[in-house]
């Protein structure tokens, strides 16, 4: 592995912990994986590793994203963004339950293999079997010069700089951020509209100052985190663009403060969670403003109706939550990039009151290189 990071870029500058630090670098992060990229002339992102000409991505007819953990919820986000702005069919799947299954490989699937490492083994494998079966395979990955950015035939770095907390937090967030570059760049190649690319480019240059407006609310989250730090159990949900967001803030939970956590559809509480709504049980709802901003208030109040204690991150204060976190709004496709920070301050500080061991939880690793 070739590591070019500066060392000091390991050093704690101040923090307690490297989660809090990372947790604190996300708006440098994003800038960096933002910079020298857009073109404004042509409403696009240059993405220069790609090695995919565009008569090539104009003949792609699906993309399926592969990764674990961290990286396979990012890739959930980064297929919705895909199909959003591209309009190319695309879905995320664990790497490891693909390359068990004999998957059926297509000449004209584009596989993208997503890895903070870039050396986990189940996602190299998955990229070696690809390979060998003659498929086209992208990695999006941080550590420059990893395995997996070596396999693939080509593909973008994330620039998050080194993340050393078990638990990924920077390198989540700039990874969604490198695929709305990509769902960018695949969607000016095909349909989108120069109106929709210089929309998505302003919303992408928004970013990194929203990012430190929602930093700024830690006091308040912090004491929020207090006041659910005695629950047994949480359940997230959200619908459509929240719901990885609601994946990715119940792993955080769970990793980092051992709370059970689940996640799932808003849409699916009838479906068997609300059989688990009591006060002991709180939900973590995600509420964009968007066209199912009705549908997540009625949601609430089913929850409400049984009485749950919950608490939103939304973009305005819930009348049905108990409490909420409001984050700023930037186009509706961003939103879920920025709607997951929050919950990884919650995250953090109910760890923090629970005194667990934050940069390394018990029993997980930073880089699973074993089957
Ligand atoms: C481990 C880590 C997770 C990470 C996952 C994938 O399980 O504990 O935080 O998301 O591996 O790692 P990668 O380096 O491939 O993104």
């Amino acid at each position: 592995t070739t590591v070019e990071w500066e060392a000091e870029s390991y050093d704690m500058g101040g923090h307690d912990t490297y989660m809090h630090k990372e947790i604190s670098e996300q708006a440098e992060a994003v800038d960096r994986v933002l910079r020298g990229r857009i073109d404004d002339r042509f409403a696009t992102v240059h993405l220069g590793g790609l090695n995919l000409e565009p008569g090539e991505a104009r003949r792609v007819r699906r993309i399926k994203i592969l990764g674990c953990g961290t990286s396979y919820h990012a890739g959930q986000i980064g297929a919705q963004l895909i199909e959003e702005l591209a309009r190319i069919p695309a879905d995320a799947e664990p790497a490891s339950e693909f390359r068990y299954r004999n998957p059926v490989v297509d000449p004209d699937t584009l596989y993208v293999a997503v890895s903070q490492s870039g050396e986990t083994y189940d996602v190299l494998a998955a990229v070696q079997e690809l390979k060998r079966k003659g498929a086209r395979v992208l990695g999006i990955v941080n550590v420059v010069g990893s395995a997996i950015a070596r396999e693939a035939d080509g593909g973008t770095y994330v620039h998050a700089g080194p993340e050393v907390c078990v638990v990924s937090t920077k390198c989540f967030t700039n990874t969604v951020v490198a695929f709305a570059l990509l769902a960018l760049h695949l969607g000016r190649i095909r349909d989108l509209s120069v109106a929709d690319g210089k929309r998505i480019i302003d919303g992408l240059r928004r970013l990194p100052g929203q990012i430190d407006e929602i930093l700024k609310t830690e006091p308040e989250i912090k004491q929020l985190a207090k006041q659910y730090a005695d629950a047994r159990s949480m359940l997230f949900i959200g619908r459509v663009r929240g719901y990885p967001v609601a994946r990715e803030a119940s792993l955080k939970l769970k990793e980092v403060s051992y709370i059970h956590a689940e996640a799932y559809p808003a849409s699916e509480l009838k479906h068997g969670p609300l059989a688990l709504i009591e006060p002991a049980m709180p939900t973590v709802a995600i509420v964009p403003d968007d066209d199912l901003l009705e549908k997540n208030r009625a949601a609430m109040e089913e929850i409400k109706a049984r009485s749950g204690r919950i608490l939103a991150v939304a973009h305005q204060v819930q009348e049905k939550a108990d409490h909420t976190i409001v984050v700023p709004k930037n186009e509706d496709e961003l939103d879920p990039i920025l709607m997951g920070i929050p919950l990884q301050l919650f995250a953090y500080h109910t760890a923090l009151a629970l005194g667990r061991d934050i940069d390394k939880p018990r029993n997980l690793a930073k880089s699973v290189t074993v089957e």
